[in-house]
């Protein structure tokens, strides 16, 4: 068959959809690299730091008894009661049981299972941007309709309530709510969340709320998980995975905490997509979640030094501006003062030339913020050593200063 014919064949599906800019630019730089060059990655949303210990070791003794077999699909008993666990430990959840419960491959595979459960075709799925890359997408996916509200840095990225209410329709089923969010760093107030949850009542909605940075929440910044707020449990879906908590994203744990039904649904669309996750990396999770919790907090710490270094570095660069983040591994300057002039040889007039120009005349990985929804910006991720970070911010300084 010809790439023409080939092409025709495709749905109009895989034609709305956009392919992940945060993985292109990684390819990018390891593309580079592996001509040789020295990279400095700001891109990948992923923390640095080994697998802990404890989990490999239990994996090890695991694998070691030679039997791999399948699991109930929507995961073992086991990794269901240790979520329960740290749900009722952690954030005070004590009413959910083993079937609120869905494990499943990634927290992006969750999101996308429960976007699948609940929107019909031109349903609407309200998106605060800056917003995390996968969101519209996966709605499009859903047949859905992804309805951007922006927020902004003045307002430190929290929703201002009045707009989120004027872009409610009567198509629109679910809120998704990211904080800590991805790339903003933005975690928002107990008051901002019961704003939201009172909308959200109003107006019947579902909300989405991404946790999977629950963790990591630095300075005075307080983390509320929003089931927690009166009579949203019934009507949250609850996302969280050990990618970023236990530096494990190439394990493919993330679950759905949520109402029975929602759940049960998610469930059968996973039975006939993937069955379970892998029985190892249900071991690893079940071992990460049971064991100390001293390495969540080593990691937070290590990350807030380096938050420090990054927002300091980038305030001391010319025309660039950065919002001081509370939570996640990201920071999202304003670089849009620079747009017009010509950095490295390279005429920047948008994110994507900005990042362009980072990236081929400084060896700068970065993220154009248009994949966020917000072209002034630029989004660095500081899963990196501080020796990386300072060796990056030198880098960025001699490309802008010239
Ligand atoms: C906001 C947000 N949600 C969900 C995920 C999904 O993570 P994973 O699929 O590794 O659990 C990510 C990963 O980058 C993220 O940034």
């Amino acid at each position: 068959m010809t790439g023409r014919v080939m092409t025709q064949r495709l749905t109009d599906r895989t034609r709305r959809v956009a392919e992940s800019l945060t993985l292109a630019v990684t390819a990018r730089a390891l593309e580079l690299k592996r001509q040789g060059i020295d990279v400095i990655s700001f891109g990948a949303g992923e923390p640095d730091f080994p697998t802990p210990p404890h989990v490999i070791e239990a994996v090890t003794a695991f694998l070691a008894k030679g039997q791999v077999k399948y699991t109930a699909a929507s995961g073992t008993p086991e990794l269901k009661n240790a979520i329960l666990q740290r749900a009722a430990t952690d954030d005070g959840l004590s009413q959910y049981e083993p079937g609120n419960v869905l494990v499943s491959c990634g927290g992006k595979h969750s999101l996308y299972l429960a976007l699948q459960a609940l929107c019909e075709a031109g349903d609407e799925v309200l998106i605060l941007a800056p917003y995390w890359v996968s969101y519209p997408d996966m709605a499009q996916l859903a047949d859905a309709k992804p309805v951007i509200v922006e927020t902004s840095p003045s307002d430190g990225f929290r929703p201002d309530l009045e707009r989120l209410e004027a872009a409610i329709t009567e198509r629109t089923r679910v809120l998704i709510l990211n904080s800590p969010g991805n790339p903003t760093g933005a975690v928002y107030d107990r008051t901002t969340l019961e704003g939201i949850a009172r909308l959200a009542e109003q107006h019947d909605l579902i909300v989405f709320s991404d946790e999977i940075y629950a963790k990591l929440v630095y300075g005075d910044a307080q983390h509320t998980c929003f089931p927690t707020l009166p009579g949203m449990q019934e009507r949250t879906l609850l996302f969280e995975g050990v990618s970023k908590a236990y530096s494990m994203t190439g394990w493919r744990i993330g679950w759905t905490l949520g109402p029975k039904p929602i759940i049960q649904a998610m469930a059968k669309i996973q039975g006939q997509m993937t069955s379970n996750p892998a029985t190892p990396s249900q071991v690893a999770a079940v071992a990460a979640l049971n064991g100390s919790q001293d390495v969540v907090e080593d990691m937070r710490t290590e990350f807030d030094a380096r938050r420090q270094i990054i927002v300091d570095g980038l305030r001391s660069l010319p025309g660039v501006s950065c919002p001081e983040p509370q939570g996640a591994f990201y920071v999202l300057p304003d670089v849009s003062k620079l747009y017009g002039k010509t950095l490295g040889g390279h005429a920047v007039t948008d994110s994507l030339t900005f990042s362009a120009a980072c990236l081929e005349s400084a060896n700068v990985a970065l993220v154009a913020g248009i994949a966020f929804g917000d072209d002034r910006c630029v989004r660095l991720s500081y899963a990196n050593s501080r020796e990386q970070i300072q060796e990056g911010l030198a880098r960025l300084k001699k490309l802008i200063e010239g």
